[in-house]
């Protein structure tokens, strides 16, 4: 088997605990649980997908890496039907922040104590990240990360019941760890990101005459962050 390089799928494999009975959901290539059925950190995994061509798929990989014991494929909507299966550690990577929100709102038992939900968002983080402070789930670590050449986030994450107000900053770049020098990049190259595009709407909005107050204050903690 090819060792993985997908840095959004490295991020999420670096957040499983060991011995972790884990699921990846959304599964596709199964590429997640494979490589850290490899790693030697879970000894057994549960490969889910809605789709009946990604599940396929999965099971062909499986079957060529010898592992076609250890890990259980699943046919299902989100995490339904996984409820029993003692899951400690769950990933859903490779989705819209907001598709991620909906398999999450679906599965009221993602908030059981010793739960950790490892979330790869490749769209409408800050949907996400503002949906879980509501919930009252702590955004534990995130990890900015690069994947062909873009980049994305991924956030460890569990339920403590604690309900939190984040700031727009903090929804839309988050608190990121930032321990290498490519996570520092891939922090500072989201950061440019999000600022430019905040800068053309200024712009387009100067031209007709208005402003937006919030997304003003927005781009000034973005560039008061940048030069931190
Ligand atoms: C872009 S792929 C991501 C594959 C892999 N997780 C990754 O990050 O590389 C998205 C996968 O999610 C699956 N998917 C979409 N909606 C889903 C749902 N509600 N429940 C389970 N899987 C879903 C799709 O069938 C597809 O295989």
């Amino acid at each position: 088997m090819k060792a993985l390089s997908d840095g959004r799928l490295l991020a999420a494999a670096s957040f499983v605990r060991p011995g972790a009975v884990f699921a990846d959901i959304g599964t596709d290539h199964a590429y997640l649980p494979l490589h850290l059925l490899q790693q030697g950190r879970i000894t057994r995994a549960i490969a889910a997908d809605i789709g009946e061509g990604p599940l396929s798929r999965a099971r062909a990989h499986i079957a060529a890496s010898g592992m076609a014991g250890r890990v259980e494929t699943v046919l299902t909507n989100g995490l339904q039907g996984l409820e029993h299966h003692g899951l400690t550690d769950i990933a859903i990577c490779g989705m819209g922040g907001e598709l991620i929100v909906d398999i999450l709102s679906a599965s009221p038992f993602v908030r059981e104590a010793g739960i950790r939900l490892i979330l790869q968002p490749m769209t409408r983080a800050a949907t996400l990240r503002r949906y879980l402070a509501s919930e009252g789930f702590a955004i534990l670590a995130e990890r900015p990360c690069r994947a062909a050449g873009r980049v994305y986030t991924c956030l460890c994450v569990e339920h403590d019941g604690v309900r939190r107000t984040l700031t727009p900053a903090e929804a839309e770049v988050g608190r990121p760890l930032c321990e290498s020098e490519e996570e520092r990049d891939c922090f500072a190259e989201l950061l440019a990101r999000r600022i430019t595009a905040l800068q053309e709407k200024k712009r387009a909005l100067e031209g007709a005459s208005l402003t937006d107050e919030e997304d003003e204050a927005l781009l000034a903690a973005l560039l008061s962050l940048q030069q931190a």
